[in-house]
């Protein structure tokens, strides 16, 4: 069902490794009825593909770093002129910006309406992607504590066995956790609240709680935008 609000049709995801963004971006992309950019994803497929951005950015993203700013800049700018050239009813982008400097060129190609924080604890966080396994043929994600495929580490959707994330082991998590996001993402969210564009979910609870809250704090501020959720 699409939420009828005019006001939040441009949202960006926020939130640490393992938070959960992408497993609630699939699903709010759906309600909401916006295309859905992952950048994680875009970049794991280069690195698949073996594209020259690909080549770059494999070992930024072995090491847990930020994948260099042009080149992520220059993904995220074609995506976006894609999305606009077929129709631009506006976009749920997930994994940018993450810093401010990626914050300023995004305001340099588009607005936003919501920057949408989906808050996890570290604790949570390393209990959760220590436990993530991904299927690499069809791309759908698992966790072996609150998400099991139906057979032991095998795809339900295509029979594929499932792997780990290369940058899911604890010392690249750790690292995600503490520069990626305690680092460069809080300066960001600071910047967001201050702009009034921030919404902060608690993502502790179970998936669909989750994305129970992400609805209805949506539709809280559609509502009081002057909305017709
Ligand atoms: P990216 O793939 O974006 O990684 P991330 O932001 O660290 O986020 P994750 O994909 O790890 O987690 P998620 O929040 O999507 O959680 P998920 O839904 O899978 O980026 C990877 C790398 O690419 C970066 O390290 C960097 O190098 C590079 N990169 C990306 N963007 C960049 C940018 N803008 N600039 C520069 N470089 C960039 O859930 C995690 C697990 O928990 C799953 O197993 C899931 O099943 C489970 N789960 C989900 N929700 C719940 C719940 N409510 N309860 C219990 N378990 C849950």
């Amino acid at each position: 069902m699409a939420m009828g609000c005019a006001g939040a049709k441009r949202i960006v995801l926020l939130g640490p490794p393992g938070a959960g963004k992408g497993t609630q971006a699939e699903r709010l992309a759906r309600h909401l009825d916006l295309p859905l950019i992952v950048t994680g994803d875009l970049l794991r497929a280069a690195v698949r593909e073996g594209t020259p951005l690909g080549r770059q950015a494999k070992a930024y993203m072995d090491r847990g770093e930020l994948v260099p700013h042009e080149l992520v800049v220059a993904l995220i700018r074609e995506a976006l002129q894609k999305i606009e050239v077929e129709g631009g009813k506006g976009f749920l982008l997930d994994g940018f910006p993450r810093n401010l400097a990626q914050a300023q060129a995004l305001e340099g190609i588009t607005s936003i309406d919501v920057a949408l924080l989906i808050d996890v604890p570290r604790e949570e966080v390393v209990r959760r992607l220590s436990a993530r396994r991904v299927c690499e043929r069809c791309g759908r994600v698992y966790n072996l504590l609150t998400q099991p495929p139906q057979r032991d580490e095998i795809c339900d959707a295509c029979g594929e066995k499932l792997t780990q994330r290369s940058d899911d082991t604890p010392e690249v998590v750790a690292k995600r956790f503490d520069v990626q996001y305690n680092q460069e993402a809080q300066p960001l969210i600071e910047s967001y609240r201050q702009k009034g564009l921030l919404l902060s979910i608690d993502g502790v609870g179970s998936v669909e709680e989750v994305f129970g809250r992400i609805v209805r704090a949506l539709e809280g501020r559609c509502a009081g935008a002057g909305g017709s959720p």
